[in-house]
């Protein structure tokens, strides 16, 4: 069976490596593995010495512990390491979801977390965030009015691609309250973990003992290429569906990664710390951007994360729709923003990056372009 087009990777592997101005990435600013190594007090020699077997299929135990360490009341037996962040909605899902089952997932989205569900079951029904005044908004009678007799799971991502949303305590509890007075599974997809401005938000593996939690090194730390991630799963019979599941995706995780995400995490706050500072750097920059275009977009400040989601101004700007208006700017300029639409939400939105060095010198480079442009003729008068 068919699945949906991957929007968001198809727009990237459009215009990421073609083009100067990334101001959509998700991710933070990278760094070499010599670097990352020095960092950890480790080298290029021991890593020389990592051997190329097989490795456990859940994982290496030192790094399951390191992950658990992040965690309160986890154990490494709860941990499975993934090959890759995006491997986990796969094999999460895999694991619980069957024909005649129906989801309710958060929307925007990143797209595999409503697209694997909508092909494995069929039925995904939105939980929209609002784009309200200043920032966005969960509302829990709509989640009310949204869960039947067939809803098995929860979909949920926080911090949140693409709006930078993170739920209060309360109301992370309310959800967590309402998903088990109904019994339903709670995906959370926590990949942004660490990039809150102040303490961290408590992670659903710490609060529902039927959550699946996917975690991982691509944003938050910097190291996408290092293709690391990790489900937290401790329901003992689901994490075993869900590794016989990756036998055969996968089977089991790359040793250099394995190595290399260990040395990691040994200086997760270090690396965490790193991005938010070019994250806050560039959140002032947008602050001054936005209040100087202020006529062309409405800016929603992320909560936490590195991305943001700005609602166009289309009739100012002078474009039929926000995919319309992306494909001008990467293509007549260079400049790399992402439609909405991508990540299933109303074709008005774009998703900005935060995380990237570069940021300042390419939201000057837009600047520019809106200076020279003044907008095109807006729609409306021609
Ligand atoms: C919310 C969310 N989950 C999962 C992923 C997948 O991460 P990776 O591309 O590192 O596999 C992404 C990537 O953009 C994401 O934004």
């Amino acid at each position: 069976m068919k699945i949906e087009p991957f929007l968001t990777e198809q727009f990237f592997a459009d215009y990421e490596f073609s083009s100067p101005h990334l101001l959509a990435s998700s991710d933070c600013e990278t760094l070499s593995i010599a670097t990352l190594l020095k960092m950890a007090g480790s080298s290029l020699e021991e890593l020389g010495q990592v051997t190329l077997g097989y490795t456990e299929s859940q994982g290496n135990l030192m790094l399951r512990s390191r992950i658990a360490e992040m965690y309160s009341g986890i154990e490494p037996s709860d941990i499975v390491i993934l090959t890759s962040p995006v491997e986990g909605i796969y094999l999460g899902m895999q694991a619980l979801l069957e024909a005649g089952d129906e989801v309710v997932a958060l929307r925007p989205a990143y797209d595999a977390l409503n697209n694997v569900a909508r092909h494995l079951c069929r039925k995904v029904v939105p939980w929209k965030l609002s784009p309200g005044d200043g920032q966005w908004t969960l509302d829990f009678d709509q989640l009310d009015s949204l869960v039947g007799a067939r809803t098995k799971m929860i979909v949920v991502n926080f911090p949140h691609n693409p709006t930078g949303f993170v739920p209060s305590p309360a109301e992370f509890e309310q959800l967590i309250s309402f998903a088990r007075q109904h019994d339903l599974w709670l995906f959370c997809d926590e990949i942004y973990r660490g990039l809150e401005w102040d303490a961290a938000i408590a992670s659903a593996a710490e609060l529902y003992e039927k959550s699946i939690v996917l975690g991982g090194l691509s944003k938050t730390y910097g190291l996408p290429g290092l293709r690391a991630g990790w489900l937290v799963v401790r329901d003992a019979e689901i994490r075993a569906e869900l590794i016989n599941w990756k036998h055969y995706t996968t089977i089991c995780p790359a040793a250099p990664t394995e190595f290399l995400a260990e040395k990691a995490l040994s200086i997760r706050y270090e690396l965490a710390n790193r991005s938010k500072a070019i994250i806050q750097q560039n959140l002032s920059l947008c602050r001054e951007f936005f209040a100087r275009f202020g006529d062309l977009f409405t800016w929603r400040a992320p909560q936490a994360g590195s991305v943001a989601f700005v609602e166009l101004n289309l009739d100012q700007l002078g474009f039929e729709s926000a995919t319309e208006y992306c494909h001008h700017l990467a293509q007549d300029h260079g400049i790399v923003l992402l439609p909405g639409k991508c990540l299933g939400d109303d074709d008005r939105f774009v998703r900005m990056g935060l995380g990237r060095e570069a940021f300042g010198a390419s939201l000057a480079a837009y600047a520019a372009v809106i200076s020279a442009m003044g907008g095109r003729s807006p729609v409306s008068s021609g």
